[in-house]
């Protein structure tokens, strides 16, 4: 990972870095495992590891959410998106690989939801497929991306929600998103049709489609920004949590990466562990999750209402969290 030194970013940037000190006092923090684990010794902790050695040692039937954010191309693991069509059935078995070792450590009640590009989307279908009820492919808008010259821009990524059973949760109306309504319909008594009218505008709770375009990928100027090539926003992470968990229940990340996962089951009251090779991230992880202590709020998420991206309150609520 390059860092780039604090003292040569902007002087708005809000990039999360550790400093040594940092990394001295949170690192006994990070387990590894060596033997079959109880669950009270491993909740609420990243496990530094690799995925492979560490699934195999978790407790039978404990995780309630599963959140895995692999890396899309097995060459490169980070930020590429050249992926060889060629390599897409080597692909497809190696998600085999660790979906089956997940598949004992998830209760039957469990969702997992896998994440893709364009290009690793059909072997994620195929492989999960495989152990798992696959209900629905969700497509995120990416703002961010760079443009190509001769094909048209990359800038949206796959989501699949995959359960364990039929029996599973999912809490529509923790995850309604709150859009504003362009042509405001009265009833004849001149009340709003399904609408609210706020000193903000005009808006509908909708429900939520598999198209999601309020989300912002994480950027300089967001306090949740580190340097991890492919950090998932908290908004994304905090529709997954509320949406197919209960409080109190289990969320686990195989490929925690900057921690996103973790941070926002433990801003939403959920139990969390994650697991990640690489230390640095481990590190980036922990840290994000003292700093919950002091900031629990989620970008975009206020007052309980996922709002659509650049609404008014939204904005006030980002730069508020910016003076915080
Ligand atoms: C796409 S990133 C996850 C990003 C994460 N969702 C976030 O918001 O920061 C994938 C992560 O998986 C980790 N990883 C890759 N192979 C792994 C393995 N075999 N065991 C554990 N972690 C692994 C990488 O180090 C990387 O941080």
């Amino acid at each position: 990972m390059t860092n780039t030194p604090q003292s040569k970013r902007a002087p708005r940037n809000r990039t999360l870095t550790l400093s040594d000190d940092d990394r001295r006092r949170l690192k006994p923090r990070l387990q590894t495992l060596d033997a079959p684990a109880k669950l009270d010794a491993i909740v609420n902790t990243t496990i530094h590891q690799d995925v492979f050695k560490a699934l195999p040692l978790l407790p039978d039937a404990c995780a309630d959410l599963v959140f895995a954010d692999p890396p899309y191309n097995l060459k490169q693991p980070f930020n590429s998106v050249n992926f060889n069509p060629d390599e897409l059935q080597q692909y497809q078995e190696w998600l085999e690989s660790w979906l089956a070792l997940l598949q004992r450590i998830m209760k039957p009640g469990a969702s997992i939801y896998i994440c893709g590009d364009w290009r690793s989307s059909p072997a994620i279908y195929h492989a999960a497929s495989k152990f798992f009820k696959v209900r629905n492919r969700i497509t995120w808008e990416r703002e961010k991306g760079r443009g190509a010259k001769a094909n048209w821009k990359n800038s949206h990524e796959d989501v699949w929600f995959c359960t364990a059973s039929n029996d599973y949760c999912f809490n529509v109306d923790a995850v309604k998103l709150k859009r504003r309504v362009i042509a405001p319909y009265k009833h004849d008594d001149g009340q709003p049709k399904d609408w609210n009218a706020g000193d903000d505008g005009n808006f509908r709770l909708t429900h939520p489609s598999n198209l999601w375009t309020d989300l912002s990928v994480p950027f300089w100027s967001m306090p949740e920004n580190t340097d991890h090539p492919t950090q998932k926003p908290e908004k994304l992470l905090a529709k997954v949590i509320l949406a197919s968990s209960h409080p109190d229940d289990l969320v686990l990340d195989p490929f925690l990466g900057s921690g996103a996962a973790s941070v926002v089951a433990k801003k939403l009251g959920r139990r969390y562990i994650g697991i990640e090779q690489n230390e640095e991230y481990c590190l980036l992880a922990e840290r994000r999750l003292e700093l919950v202590e002091t900031d629990p709020t989620i970008q975009g998420y206020t007052g309980g209402v996922f709002w659509e991206r650049n609404t008014l309150a939204q904005q006030q609520n980002q730069s508020s969290s910016k003076t915080r």
